[in-house]
């Protein structure tokens, strides 16, 4: 960068130029032109037409109209930092995991926090779910966690995540409301789709307001597996637990802060960082096995189900530290690109089948949202560990395979040839054994949407069940069509007897709707 001497020019207008020197660097084009007046546009006379000749302007114009990307289909408000994950616990045993082996082992992390339902503008306390996705930067590759502070999900199945979110964002006529359960559509698909009903007593509570992202739990949600180096699997499921504990704020105060500062949770994090003051979690496992698995009256690969911390208790294996806060938000937070599907050696899915179709859904909307298959190209998503192989080009291609060699088996020999599968370091799925009819299907076992739904609410405080009460009531409130209040409260009857009347009162409606038939059949099984 070539530094000249300090300068302040008058213009004849008197108006001020800063030039560059004194250790500023020159203003350049992107072409590394540099700029002599950032000011004036290249015309003919002082009042004449300004001259198609201006590359400097259209560089700048062109560049300017090119800033917008789109954001991201859900969770499109979010806020990241950098940190460090350490492993407190060797799981040697359990995984070969590589960043799981060496108790002591620090990994780089990138985490993101977000809002689901609101706009990349949209405020920061809205009654919604948190995402909470880390990206572990192991010596194997990435692995991202992309989790929910939440431990379960409104729907079974992902080919019903269009209508879910659908339902859930603004109103395709009007436009709104932005980032609010209180509407018709999405208590309309809610009511007619049962399997929400544990989800929707999450969401009613207080766990949808956290007082700062640092007070917050997170879940992997999805029965994952996690596979040693015998080859032996264990069922897993991921949870966050946050060093300051648990912590909420109420709805009336959390329509005061929206009010006042949209930004509180992004600037509570930043603020947090910068003072030294890192936040902290605790990584915890829930690990069983295939028998184990069976015994439970519900199917563990049923995303709307927890699996109790009474019968399998949570056992904290490392720590999750946040110590630093981005450099430039759009192209860290802005630009990472988290996927379900980016796992290591050692950690596996299992046939949730809402997994399944994450594991699709992520790769194939970053393409559109950044726009080029070379993402892991831009340093937030790029490894931190060699990275090898004969992809090539595509738009923005920044590193090609180097050589002669782009494809293999080639006849160049280890220094031209490229790199090599390795049996023992590769990945290798978990060989499940599976067999069955091709079926559009539901199993018997993901029928029950009440059981759990009863075990939250009762497991609630009285204060906080009281919370429950009013967001239900509240919420409603601003449904316009009286079927579907009726419709939601014929789920709560199901759930608790108490509850129901008390949202029944508070929204005026009796006489009280008959229960939602209990014993559903499970939607969808076609006959063969
Ligand atoms: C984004 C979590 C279900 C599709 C996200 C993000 C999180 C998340 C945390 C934000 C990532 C970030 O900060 O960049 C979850 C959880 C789910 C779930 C915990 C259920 C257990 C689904 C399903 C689908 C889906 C079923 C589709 C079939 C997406 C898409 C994005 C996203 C398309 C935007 C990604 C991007 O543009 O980079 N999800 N999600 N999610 N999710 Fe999910």
């Amino acid at each position: 960068t070539r530094i000249v001497d300090a300068e302040i020019l008058r213009g004849q207008g008197g108006e001020t130029h800063q030039v560059a020197g004194g250790g500023v660097h020159v203003l350049t084009t992107q072409q590394g032109v540099p700029v002599a007046d950032d000011q004036n546009t290249l015309r003919v006379g002082p009042r004449g037409p300004s001259l198609l000749e201006d590359f400097h302007f259209r560089e700048k114009i062109f560049h300017f109209d090119h800033e917008r990307i789109p954001e991201r289909v859900v969770h499109a408000r979010g806020f990241g930092a950098h940190g460090f994950f350490e492993t407190t616990e060797s799981l040697s045993d359990i995984t070969q995991a590589d960043l799981f082996q060496r108790k002591g082992e620090k990994t780089p992390v990138f985490v993101r926090f977000s809002t689901v339902a609101g706009n990349k503008g949209s405020p920061d306390l809205a009654r919604d779910v948190r995402g909470f996705a880390v990206k572990f930067y192991t010596k194997e590759g990435n692995w991202d966690l992309v989790g929910n502070n939440i431990p379960v999900f409104f729907i079974q199945d992902a080919i019903k995540f269009p209508d879910m979110v659908h339902a859930a964002k603004q109103e395709p006529d009007r436009g709104f409301p932005q980032a609010q359960t209180a509407h018709d559509n999405f208590w309309d698909f809610v009511s007619l789709t049962p399997e929400s009903t544990h989800m929707l007593l999450w969401i009613m509570s207080d766990r949808t307001i956290p007082r700062s992202f640092r007070f917050m739990e997170g879940f992997g949600v999805h029965t994952f597996r996690l596979v040693n180096a015998e080859g032996k699997a264990s069922f897993v499921k991921f949870h966050w637990k946050p060093k300051l504990g648990l912590q909420s704020i109420v709805w009336n105060e959390a329509l005061k802060i929206n009010g006042a500062d949209p930004d509180f949770h992004r600037r509570d994090l930043w603020d947090s960082i910068q003072a030294g003051d890192f936040p902290e979690w605790e990584l915890g496992l829930q690990l069983f096995d295939e028998d184990f698995a069976d015994r439970f009256d519900f199917d563990v690969l049923d995303a709307t189900k927890i699996i109790p911390e009474e019968l399998v208790p949570v056992r904290r294996v490392g720590r999750l530290v946040l110590d630093r806060t981005v450099d430039n938000f759009f192209a860290e937070t802005e630009q990472v690109a988290f996927c379900t599907q980016n796992v290591v050696p050692g950690i596996d899915f299992t046939n949730d089948p809402l997994l399944q179709g994450r594991n699709f859904s992520y790769l194939d909307t970053q393409l559109k949202r950044l726009g080029s298959p070379n993402f892991t190209h831009i340093p937030i998503n790029a490894p931190k560990s060699p990275v090898a192989h004969f992809q090539q080009d595509g738009h923005m291609a920044m590193r090609n395979p180097g050589g002669r060699a782009n494809y293999e088996p080639n006849s160049w020999g280890p220094t031209h040839g490229g790199p090599r599968e390795s049996r023992e370091r590769g990945y290798r799925s978990y060989p499940a054994v599976e067999q069955g009819e091709k079926r559009r299907i539901r199993p018997e076992l993901f029928a029950d949407h009440y059981s759990q739904a009863r075990q939250f609410y009762l497991s609630q405080t009285p204060v906080e069940q009281t919370h429950i009460k009013n967001a239900f009531v509240f919420e409603l409130s601003k449904v316009e069509t009286p079927a579907i209040r009726a419709r939601v409260v014929s789920h709560l009857l199901n759930v608790d007897d108490g509850l129901a009347r008390m949202v029944a009162e508070g929204l005026g409606l009796a006489p009280l709707p008959e229960p939602a038939p209990a014993a559903r059949p499970v939607l969808g099984n076609l006959p063969p």
